[in-house]
């Protein structure tokens, strides 16, 4: 079968793109069309071999059931009966738009749409091209997303002809969807209102209008076992490479996909990274992909299919993603991410810090005195701590007026060598610190296993000013101030870490 690209606004054979495509509905054919969350895979809602033909293009579960698309909210009355009162109030407030409620199924809906159940679901979509195609047809339109299942929803018309080209009779291309992440389901059979899948509209936005709604556990929980909404049980919203999320502190989630990235890299796999505008700088992996704003969540939620579909044209073999924060519309999003990652999911914090490296210039003066003053101090866990230079010409030892000082405060150090700082100093439970800004620049230049997410300027990371000066070619008395402050920083330091071990046992 060939399947028909109607631009909107263009008319074939005489016919405008609408007119077209309503005729094949009529008559019994599908088609792919606009709506403002994804595009749809539409057939005539009364037309019990329509809806088994939309199965069988899709590769859907019969079990499944589609929801049924009105232009009007007279037409509620033709899909729906013995509806409740609240019904009228959410559609007055959110129709057009991204709600769908599930409500007791009128006798001309055949089962075959209601994947069997007596409950159909509707939705009156905020698309023009969507409504006037549902008119002109004459019939109300049965639309699952239409994508190949288990594959991300589609956002344009060329993700549906991806998946859909020759199995459907005509796609209507309207560019991209606006809202990019399917309708909030809301059941309205149940004793409370129950969302059985979140969206943009959010149950805070529900519940100011008719007040007290619940939400299915299964979407909650990542036992998915038994959702009220038979589809959400599905593997969904899949890219061919393999995901995972990542979540905890923004450093600690970069530092964790880095280091996975370098990993990945010397067994000869390719990474891509999905993160929010805003953390990307701190990513070096293959491909960084950002998703949108952490301040604009609905962009996120714009972007997330479609970045999800572009990952598939790259050549890569697995996907990390940050997490996002799951409430108010993060909820839909985190619901999305993680059906898609098949809830693989790791928590970063929990790899805690094993080795802390300072790195100074040449690697014989400030960074080792620090590493000396932090071994003499009493920490909770026992890290390596090590020192190193960034360019170590040859392995000096230590600068004599640094060993006068540590040894007038009771610190020796024995055997000590400079050594140049090299990616195999760092694994994924490293942490580097420097004294100056310019230094972190360069070592994160150069070294593949550095990043923002590992590599810290001291004073920044402990959150004091103190300046720690370079007593380089100084007095005496200016390597004892050095002393000093490094010492300060370094008790900020142990208070950090130490917090974050304890924090660590009470998991
Ligand atoms: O935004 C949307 O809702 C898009 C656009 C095209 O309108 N449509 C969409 O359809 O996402 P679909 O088929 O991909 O998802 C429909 C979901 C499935 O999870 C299905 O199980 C649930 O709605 N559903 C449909 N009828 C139901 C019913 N009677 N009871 C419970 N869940 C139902
Ligand atoms: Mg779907």
């Amino acid at each position: 079968m060939e399947t028909l690209i109607l631009k909107v606004d263009e008319s074939i054979d005489g016919q405008d793109a609408i007119e077209k495509a309503a005729k094949i509905i009529r008559d019994g054919g599908l088609v792919a069309f606009p709506t403002e969350t994804v595009y749809g895979l539409g057939g005539d809602a009364t037309n019990a071999r329509s809806a088994r033909r939309i199965y069988k293009a899709k590769g859907r579960p019969s079990d499944n059931p589609l929801i049924v698309h009105i232009a009007r909210v007279e037409q509620l009355a033709e899909a729906a009966e013995d509806i409740p009162d609240v019904a009228y109030e959410l559609a007055k407030t959110f129709w057009p738009g991204p709600l769908t409620m599930i409500l007791k199924k009128q006798r001309s809906i055949p089962r075959n749409t209601t994947g069997g159940l007596d409950t159909v679901a509707v939705r009156l979509p905020d698309n023009e091209v969507a409504r006037e195609l549902i008119l002109q047809s004459g019939r109300l339109i049965a639309a699952p997303s239409a994508n190949v299942s288990g594959r991300p929803s589609p956002t344009n018309a060329k993700h549906v002809y991806n998946d859909l080209a020759g199995k459907i009779d005509a796609i209507i291309d309207d560019g991209d969807s606006v809202v990019g992440l399917e309708s909030t389901i809301l059941d309205l059979t149940s004793d409370i209102p129950m969302i059985l899948r979140p969206g943009v509209i959010t149950r805070a936005d529900l519940e100011q209008v008719i007040g007290r709604v619940g939400v299915d556990s299964a979407i909650i929980s990542d036992d998915e076992s038994n959702p009220k909404a038979p589809g959400m049980k599905y593997r969904h919203y899949a890219p061919k490479a393999s995901l995972v999320v990542v979540e905890g502190d923004a450093y600690r989630v970069a530092n964790y996909i880095n280091s996975q990235v370098c990993d990945l890299r010397s067994e000869g796999h390719k990474t891509g990274v999905i993160v929010a505008e805003e953390n990307a700088p701190m990513y070096k992996a293959d491909i960084v992909k950002s998703v949108g704003s952490l301040e604009h969540e609905e962009e996120i939620a714009h972007n997330l299919y479609s970045i999800l579909r572009e990952f598939d044209n790259e050549d890569i073999d697995r996907i990390y993603s940050e997490s996002f924060n799951d409430d108010g519309i993060g909820q839909a999003i985190m619901n999305r991410l993680l059906k898609a990652a098949g809830h693989r999911k790791v928590n970063a914090n929990q790899e805690s810090i094993t080795r802390i490296i300072f790195v100074g210039k040449n690697g014989a003066s400030r960074s080792p005195m620090a590493a000396a003053i932090l071994k003499s101090m009493e920490l909770n866990k026992d890290y390596e701590i090590l020192s190193r230079g960034i360019l170590v010409q040859f392995p000096e030892p230590l600068n004599p007026k640094i060993e006068a000082v540590l040894t007038g405060n009771g610190i020796e150090v024995e055997d000590f060598h400079a050594k140049e700082l090299s990616d195999e100093d760092i694994n994924s439970t490293t942490i580097l610190f420097t004294m100056e800004e310019s230094h972190k620049k360069r070592i994160i230049d150069k070294l593949a296993k550095a990043n923002e997410g590992n590599t810290f300027v001291l004073s920044t990371y402990v959150g004091n000013e103190l300046e720690i000066p370079n007593p380089y070619g100084g007095s005496l008395q200016l390597y004892g101030l050095c002393f000093e402050s490094i010492k300060k920083t370094l008790e900020d330091l142990v208070n950090i870490l130490d917090q974050s071990r304890s924090k660590e046992e009470l998991k």
